[in-house]
């Protein structure tokens, strides 16, 4: 018989294509998303196409498809430019993004944006329901498709769909900025679903709260009984192939460049961080906290380095713009002032970094410092405790991540309390082997429980077993 598959449909495929000057580049996207849905994809037994949009034309992808190796099938989407802008740059990334994240006064409206979501979800829809067959799984990811179940429900009632929400899910006071018929849009769209997956189970209590007050169903559980088929909702917290970060410490690769950091600054501790440029992300605040850390403890002075890695990100979104100059005056104007010939204590690079290369800063940096203001997991804090093979090095978290509530033995701090960061970071770097091993051995016992695997299949299962529910009882 035939082997079912899972079409997982996300906007962002795994992989870039670029054309270059002579030649043409393959690169993994960037984000939490393409990270965990890959790593899964890649070791899955299961029957996987993976529908999303390009960002490269029909021409690229015929030409190099088979140049990218994988044990799944890509099958992509090619939206017309004007309409891809509105949808993604304005409705999914200047609405939908800022609010959810609690940033309202972000927010930019238009008309365009929201007629172009519908639109793209109507043609992410029929290129779905073109592949799907009888038996199939479609699993949705993120905010760009919440209309995408219920259109999918409407041609084949009987399909499984799962959906999960990769960002918070905010409570209904900022939920209700969306007008009326874009928040019904919105609910309606994801109730398609049987099973609707968040990081936490605050983010799914808003959302239940939300369809509540909205749509007025009632819920037994977080089981919502509709007349075509029932909706689960639940807490899926995202996590990381913990073992693949946990291994890869002894690379030979990777041992040689976290040698070549270490030696370079080897008189002198490592603050790391690495986000996608995001005013999520809480840089400018981090920066601000290093800054007031060097003041409170000028013994630090020229004897710790900030390494920051920003990987660029929705460069033509004017928030991304502003916040880029911002980052970047505050780099310039903290090591103007405290900095000398001999120092800088901000080295900044804004450029992805390689996974090797990851690795190697990683393991190399005394600590992490993840500050988000709003983050729904945050993945870059799980994947340090797991690539610390040696038991060495601190997490300082900010409590606004999700990862804050499983990685329990971090050093958590509140993103706008310089203080109590620059505190922190003191107790971190002071902290004594012992400590660090205790804390770290603890947080990793927990993630190489809790990983990818446990997570999509978890995600999965519930899937099948509430559409299964629902196909008996018919
Ligand atoms: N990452 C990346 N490119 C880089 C550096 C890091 O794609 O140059 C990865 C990182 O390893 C992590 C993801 O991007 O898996 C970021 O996920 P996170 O959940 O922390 O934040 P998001 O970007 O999804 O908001
Ligand atoms: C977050 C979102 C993902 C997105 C990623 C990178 O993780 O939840 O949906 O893919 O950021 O952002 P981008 O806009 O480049 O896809």
């Amino acid at each position: 018989s035939r082997k079912m598959k899972i079409i997982t449909v996300s906007y962002r495929l795994p992989l870039s294509i670029k054309r270059q000057k002579d030649n043409v580049k393959i690169t993994q996207s960037a984000g939490g998303l393409a990270t965990a849905v890959l790593s899964y994809s890649e070791k899955s037994q299961k029957n996987l196409t993976w529908v999303g949009v390009a960002d490269f034309d029909q021409q690229l992808w015929e030409e190099n498809k088979n140049n990218y190796d994988s044990n799944f099938d890509i099958d992509p989407v090619y939206l017309e430019r004007r309409l891809n802008r509105n949808f993604y740059n304005v409705f999914s990334n200047s609405v939908l993004w800022s609010l959810f994240h609690y940033f309202p006064s972000f927010i930019e409206y238009t008309h365009d944006g929201f007629e172009a979501y519908k639109a793209a979800n109507e043609i992410v829809a029929d290129k779905v329901n073109s592949i799907y067959e009888p038996g199939d799984i479609v699993w949705i990811h993120d905010y760009h498709f919440m209309g995408l179940a219920k259109i999918i429900r409407e041609k084949h009632p009987q399909a499984k769909i799962g959906f999960f929400l990769h960002i918070p899910f905010p409570n209904f006071e900022i939920f209700r900025v969306l007008p009326n018929k874009v928040r019904r849009y919105l609910m309606e769209g994801v109730m398609g679903s049987n099973l609707i997956g968040f990081h936490t189970w605050e983010n799914a209590i808003h959302f239940t709260e939300c369809i509540e007050k909205m749509l007025g169903f009632p819920h037994k559980n977080f089981l919502f009984s509709q007349d075509t088929h029932r909706t689960k909702v639940g807490s899926f917290p995202i996590s990381i192939d913990f073992d693949k970060f946990h291994n890869a410490y002894d690379n030979p690769n990777v041992v040689k460049l976290r040698n070549e950091i270490k030696d370079l600054y080897k008189d002198k501790k490592i603050i790391f961080s690495v986000d996608r440029l995001d005013y999520t992300k809480g840089i400018t605040n981090r920066l601000n906290a290093y800054e007031t850390f060097l003041n409170t403890y000028p013994e630090w002075r020229e004897k710790v380095v900030f390494l920051l890695v920003i990987v660029p990100s929705r460069e033509e979104i004017t928030k991304y713009g502003e916040r880029k100059k911002m980052i970047e005056l505050t780099i310039a104007r903290i090591n103007g002032k405290l900095g000398n010939y001999k120092w800088t204590p901000v080295v900044y690079q804004y450029q992805s970094v390689d996974f090797d290369r990851l690795i190697a800063l990683y393991t190399s940096a005394d600590a992490a410092l993840i500050s988000p203001v709003r983050d729904g997991m945050n993945l870059v804090a799980k994947e340090y405790v797991a690539s610390r093979k040696d038991l060495r090095g601190a997490l300082v978290l900010s409590v606004m991540a999700g990862a804050a509530k499983e990685l329990q033995e971090s050093l958590t701090i509140n993103p706008h309390d310089f203080e109590q960061i620059a505190l922190k970071l003191n107790y971190g770097l002071t902290m004594s082997e012992e400590e660090q091993a205790r804390r770290l051995e603890h947080m990793q016992r927990y993630l190489k429980k809790h990983d990818v695997f446990r997570w999509a299949s978890d995600f999965l299962n519930e899937t099948e077993e509430i559409h299964n529910k629902d196909t008996k009882a018919v």
